[in-house]
Protein backbone atom coordinates (compact mmCIF):
# COMPACT_ATOMS: atom_id res chain seq x y z
CA UNK A 1 0.00 0.00 0.00
CA UNK A 2 1.23 3.82 -1.13
CA UNK A 3 1.82 6.43 1.61
CA UNK A 4 -0.50 9.14 0.96
CA UNK A 5 2.88 10.96 0.73
CA UNK A 6 4.35 8.62 -1.80
CA UNK A 7 1.15 8.53 -4.03
CA UNK A 8 1.02 12.44 -3.66
CA UNK A 9 4.58 12.28 -5.31
CA UNK A 10 3.63 9.76 -7.65
CA UNK A 11 0.89 11.94 -8.93
CA UNK A 12 3.25 14.41 -9.49
CA UNK A 13 5.64 12.70 -11.55
CA UNK A 14 2.29 11.53 -13.75
CA UNK A 15 1.93 15.24 -14.25
CA UNK A 16 5.46 16.07 -15.60
CA UNK A 17 5.15 12.81 -17.89
CA UNK A 18 1.83 14.23 -19.11
CA UNK A 19 3.75 17.39 -19.47
CA UNK A 20 6.65 15.54 -21.40
CA UNK A 21 4.45 14.36 -23.77
CA UNK A 22 2.21 17.60 -24.34
CA UNK A 23 6.09 19.18 -24.91
CA UNK A 24 7.19 16.27 -27.50
CA UNK A 25 4.20 16.82 -29.04
CA UNK A 26 4.23 20.80 -29.49
CA UNK A 27 7.98 20.13 -30.81
CA UNK A 28 6.58 17.73 -33.21
CA UNK A 29 3.79 19.48 -34.69
CA UNK A 30 6.02 22.70 -35.38
CA UNK A 31 8.77 20.56 -36.95
CA UNK A 32 6.21 19.22 -39.26
CA UNK A 33 5.25 22.90 -40.07
CA UNK A 34 9.25 23.56 -41.18
CA UNK A 35 9.28 20.94 -43.41
CA UNK A 36 11.41 18.67 -41.04
CA UNK A 37 9.78 15.44 -41.21
CA UNK A 38 12.14 13.42 -39.78
CA UNK A 39 12.53 15.29 -36.71
CA UNK A 40 8.54 15.77 -36.58
CA UNK A 41 8.29 11.94 -36.88
CA UNK A 42 11.31 11.57 -33.82
CA UNK A 43 9.47 14.09 -32.04
CA UNK A 44 5.97 12.65 -32.47
CA UNK A 45 7.32 9.07 -31.36
CA UNK A 46 8.64 10.21 -28.34
CA UNK A 47 5.52 12.38 -27.68
CA UNK A 48 3.85 8.88 -27.80
CA UNK A 49 6.60 7.08 -25.40
CA UNK A 50 6.20 9.72 -22.61
CA UNK A 51 2.40 9.31 -22.61
CA UNK A 52 3.55 5.88 -22.01
CA UNK A 53 5.59 6.51 -19.03
CA UNK A 54 2.78 8.94 -17.79
CA UNK A 55 0.32 5.32 -17.92
CA UNK A 56 2.56 3.32 -16.66
CA UNK A 57 2.47 5.62 -13.69
CA UNK A 58 -1.29 5.38 -13.59
CA UNK A 59 -1.28 2.12 -13.21
CA UNK A 60 1.14 1.39 -11.17
CA UNK A 61 -0.31 4.33 -8.35
CA UNK A 62 -3.92 2.18 -8.55
CA UNK A 63 -2.47 -1.35 -8.24
CA UNK A 64 -0.60 -0.54 -4.84
CA UNK A 65 -3.91 0.76 -3.45
CA UNK A 66 -3.51 4.88 -4.73
CA UNK A 67 -5.56 6.72 -7.51
CA UNK A 68 -3.40 7.86 -10.12
CA UNK A 69 -4.82 11.19 -11.72
CA UNK A 70 -5.25 12.34 -15.07
CA UNK A 71 -3.66 15.94 -14.98
CA UNK A 72 -4.69 19.13 -16.66
CA UNK A 73 -3.37 19.76 -20.08
CA UNK A 74 -0.71 22.88 -19.49
CA UNK A 75 -0.11 24.81 -23.23
CA UNK A 76 3.33 24.13 -23.77
CA UNK A 77 5.24 26.63 -26.39
CA UNK A 78 4.35 26.67 -30.02
CA UNK A 79 6.99 27.95 -31.56
CA UNK A 80 11.01 27.49 -31.22
CA UNK A 81 13.95 29.18 -32.39
CA UNK A 82 15.62 26.44 -34.46
CA UNK A 83 16.37 22.54 -34.70
CA UNK A 84 18.86 23.01 -31.89
CA UNK A 85 17.06 24.95 -29.51
CA UNK A 86 14.25 22.71 -29.63
CA UNK A 87 17.39 19.63 -28.77
CA UNK A 88 18.94 21.81 -26.63
CA UNK A 89 15.17 22.26 -24.64
CA UNK A 90 14.53 18.84 -24.75
CA UNK A 91 18.20 18.00 -22.77
CA UNK A 92 17.40 20.49 -20.28
CA UNK A 93 13.71 19.10 -19.75
CA UNK A 94 15.35 16.01 -19.76
CA UNK A 95 17.80 16.68 -16.59
CA UNK A 96 14.83 18.07 -14.99
CA UNK A 97 12.78 14.90 -15.26
CA UNK A 98 15.92 13.03 -13.57
CA UNK A 99 16.18 14.90 -10.61
CA UNK A 100 12.25 14.28 -9.92
CA UNK A 101 12.52 10.36 -10.86
CA UNK A 102 15.93 10.73 -8.46
CA UNK A 103 13.90 12.82 -5.54
CA UNK A 104 11.14 10.33 -5.84
CA UNK A 105 13.79 6.93 -5.79
CA UNK A 106 14.93 9.30 -2.80
CA UNK A 107 11.47 9.37 -1.00
CA UNK A 108 11.28 5.46 -1.09
CA UNK A 109 14.43 4.64 0.72
CA UNK A 110 13.19 7.42 3.76
CA UNK A 111 9.77 5.50 3.50
CA UNK A 112 11.17 1.74 3.43
CA UNK A 113 8.87 1.55 0.58
CA UNK A 114 11.19 -0.89 -1.46
CA UNK A 115 8.50 -2.05 -3.84
CA UNK A 116 8.03 1.55 -4.98
CA UNK A 117 11.66 1.86 -5.11
CA UNK A 118 12.02 -1.05 -7.19
CA UNK A 119 9.39 -0.08 -9.56
CA UNK A 120 11.04 2.97 -10.18
CA UNK A 121 14.57 1.80 -11.09
CA UNK A 122 12.86 1.01 -14.91
CA UNK A 123 13.01 5.15 -14.88
CA UNK A 124 16.17 5.74 -13.75
CA UNK A 125 17.57 3.39 -16.62
CA UNK A 126 14.92 5.28 -18.82
CA UNK A 127 16.14 8.73 -18.23
CA UNK A 128 20.31 7.39 -18.61
CA UNK A 129 19.14 6.80 -22.18
CA UNK A 130 16.82 9.88 -22.76
CA UNK A 131 19.94 12.35 -21.58
CA UNK A 132 22.58 10.64 -23.36
CA UNK A 133 20.47 10.40 -26.38
CA UNK A 134 19.74 14.20 -26.41
CA UNK A 135 22.96 15.19 -25.74
CA UNK A 136 24.24 13.12 -28.54
CA UNK A 137 21.62 15.01 -30.97
CA UNK A 138 22.82 18.42 -29.34
CA UNK A 139 26.50 17.40 -30.43
CA UNK A 140 25.41 16.82 -34.09
CA UNK A 141 23.66 19.79 -33.90
CA UNK A 142 26.97 21.85 -33.15
CA UNK A 143 28.98 20.27 -35.63
CA UNK A 144 26.35 20.71 -38.25
CA UNK A 145 26.33 24.53 -37.40
CA UNK A 146 24.40 26.83 -40.17
CA UNK A 147 24.83 23.98 -42.74
CA UNK A 148 21.21 23.27 -44.48
CA UNK A 149 22.57 20.44 -45.94
CA UNK A 150 23.99 19.27 -42.91
CA UNK A 151 20.46 19.76 -41.62
CA UNK A 152 19.30 18.27 -44.42
CA UNK A 153 20.92 14.86 -43.55
CA UNK A 154 20.36 15.21 -39.93
CA UNK A 155 16.53 15.23 -40.56
CA UNK A 156 16.63 11.98 -42.63
CA UNK A 157 18.69 9.88 -40.21
CA UNK A 158 16.38 11.04 -37.48
CA UNK A 159 13.71 9.68 -40.10
CA UNK A 160 15.70 6.29 -39.86
CA UNK A 161 16.15 6.70 -36.31
CA UNK A 162 12.45 6.74 -35.16
CA UNK A 163 11.48 3.95 -37.41
CA UNK A 164 14.29 1.74 -36.45
CA UNK A 165 13.19 2.42 -32.20
CA UNK A 166 8.90 1.58 -33.54
CA UNK A 167 10.28 -1.23 -35.09
CA UNK A 168 12.07 -2.54 -32.26
CA UNK A 169 9.19 -1.65 -30.31
CA UNK A 170 6.64 -3.15 -32.47
CA UNK A 171 9.03 -6.14 -32.45
CA UNK A 172 7.62 -7.24 -28.44
CA UNK A 173 9.78 -5.08 -26.15
CA UNK A 174 7.85 -5.88 -23.33
CA UNK A 175 7.25 -3.49 -20.63
CA UNK A 176 7.76 0.04 -22.09
FE1 LIG B 1 9.52 10.30 -19.37
FE2 LIG B 1 11.54 11.78 -21.09
O1 LIG B 1 10.99 11.31 -19.43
Amino acid sequence: MLSPNLSKALNKQIEHEGFSSQFYLAMASWAETQGLNGVAAFLFHHADEERMHMLKLIKFVNERGGHGVVPALKQPPTTFKSVKAVFEEILKHEINVTNTINQLVDQTLKEKDYTTHNFLQWYVSEQIEEEALARQIVDKLKLIGDDKGGLYFFDRDLETLAGQVEAKESGGKEGK
